[in-house]
């Protein structure tokens, strides 16, 4: 089939790129210029929380953009970012919590790492530069995120240019069976492998978003974590990028676990697509630190604490408030989980379903017994992406759980507005694209 626009000067991640041009979107819907319709099963990287075709929020955007589009942070604030950002502090689990916008995961990913950094030197830790994270983590591209995530493809051709930053095992109990206690003991043995006194954080996401692909810890676990990092004077930062902001049916991830984080980052659904938007929230007392020994924090951008972004932001927060979607989340996930496992759950390929709230995820395998992944080469993950495009369903793919390399997932996070009976629909075609790939492998 062929795609390509005609003017073609645009270059895309994949340089052989040759979509659909996409033509419009409304609720859990897009629709391409051709008239064919796309149920978004994951709103691209799980972005589209609050649906497609939200006049509210491009009201409030375009009400914003009207009296002021844009004022540098340095030299003004705004109504809209003020109240924003009192309303989001509240949602967070962190107390008396102080809010930054930014544009993308990976900034915040950034800002949180230098935060954590300038945390510690107001608390006279001006030793503690290293940042622990996770072996098969995602924490985005840019340098600094992609020197503490732990996706070998990724960094491989940037490794000469990334900070060599200590990475410890991941949970991923359908591949090991290790308590949360014995994973966690990790964090510890790498804090007295570099010295508590060099180390200033951990950085991981609550439930493994991109490389692993739904994957919760074990009960144990965090709270195991939360201890260790206070025992060491470690701050913890929670990756909410991807898995926050109603996501698993509660606000954030690390609710699951009843445990507070000193710095929270998130994007992709907190504006729910209308605005690149992403967030750092941190404690009011850690940032007056900051301000009383060190003068400022020492990070920003052109584009940080964007007022439109704000509006998106507030507009999408109060549709989550008013729709109750968190709950919606909740409930809905559990049919979702159910209709997966009822579909899906004896098929010989399909090794494991894992998911919470809204977001699940397929592994395939060649042998449920063994658990033996797919080659690479064999591209699964890709191909049944793929086949359910051309049924009209969108879902997210990606390869390498297993070992970096091979370990095939399909994702699934549609916005938190779908109901029951599109959920059997995105399950059905999910499932004949899966049986069709696999049976002309
Ligand atoms: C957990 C997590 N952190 C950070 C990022 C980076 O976000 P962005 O792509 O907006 O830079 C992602 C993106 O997928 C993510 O899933």
């Amino acid at each position: 089939m062929k795609h390509a626009h005609p003017f073609g000067s645009v270059f895309y991640r994949k340089l052989d790129h040759n979509r659909p041009v996409v033509s419009h979107g409304q609720g859990i819907y897009l629709y391409d210029e051709t008239g064919k319709r796309y149920l978004d099963g994951s709103g691209g990287p799980l972005v589209v929380n609050v649906g497609h075709g939200r006049s509210e929020i491009v009201q409030a955007m375009a009400n914003q953009a009207m009296a002021v589009a844009y004022a540098h942070a340095i030299m003004f604030t705004s109504e809209v970012l003020e109240t924003y950002s009192q309303e989001l502090a509240a949602v967070t689990p962190i107390e008396d919590a102080r809010i930054f916008l930014l544009s993308s995961g990976s900034e915040v990913v950034e800002g949180a790492l230098k935060l954590a950094r300038q945390i510690q030197m107001a608390r006279g830790e001006s030793e503690r530069h290293l940042i622990i994270s996770r072996s098969m983590s995602y924490h985005g591209m840019t340098l600094g995120a992609l020197s503490v995530s732990g996706r070998p493809g990724l960094r491989r051709p940037y490794l000469p240019m990334l900070r060599d930053m200590p990475h410890i095992q991941h949970p991923y109990p359908y591949r090991n069976d290790l308590s949360g206690c014995e994973l966690a003991g990790r964090l510890e043995e790498a804090i007295l492998v570099h010295g508590a006194s060099d180390v200033a954080a951990f950085i991981a996401e609550p439930i493994s978003g991109a490389s692993l692909g739904a994957v919760a810890p074990p009960d144990d676990y965090w709270p195991a974590i939360r201890q260790i990092c206070d025992r060491y004077g470690v701050l913890l930062i929670v990756d909410e990028v991807l898995c926050g902001m109603g996501r698993t049916g509660r606000w954030w991830g690390i609710q699951h676990w009843n445990v507070a984080p000193d710095i929270l980052v998130t994007s992709k659904g907190i504006a729910g697509g209308y605005f690149p938007l992403a967030a750092i929230a941190a404690r009011r007392s850690d940032i007056d630190a900051i301000a009383d020994s060190l003068g400022d924090y020492n990070h920003g951008g052109t584009f940080s604490h964007h007022a439109v972004g704000a509006a998106a932001g507030r507009a999408t927060l109060q549709i989550m408030h008013q729709e109750n979607l968190v709950q919606h989340a909740a409930l809905m996930g559990e049919a979702l989980g159910q209709r997966l496992h009822a579909r899906l759950g004896n098929h010989p390929s399909v090794g494991d379903i894992r998911g919470r709230g809204l977001f699940w995820a397929l592994e395939f395998v060649q042998n449920r017994e063994t658990k033996l992944p797919f080659p690479a080469r064999q591209k699964v993950a890709w191909r049944i992406w793929e086949s359910a495009f051309q049924l009209g369903l969108v879902v997210y793919y990606s390869q390498g759980c297993v070992d970096g390399q091979d370990g095939d997932l399909i994702m699934i996070g549609p916005p938190l507005i779908i109901s029951e009976e599109q959920i059997n629909e995105l399950v059905d075609l999910l499932a004949m694209a899966v049986e069709d790939t696999l049976a002309n492998l």
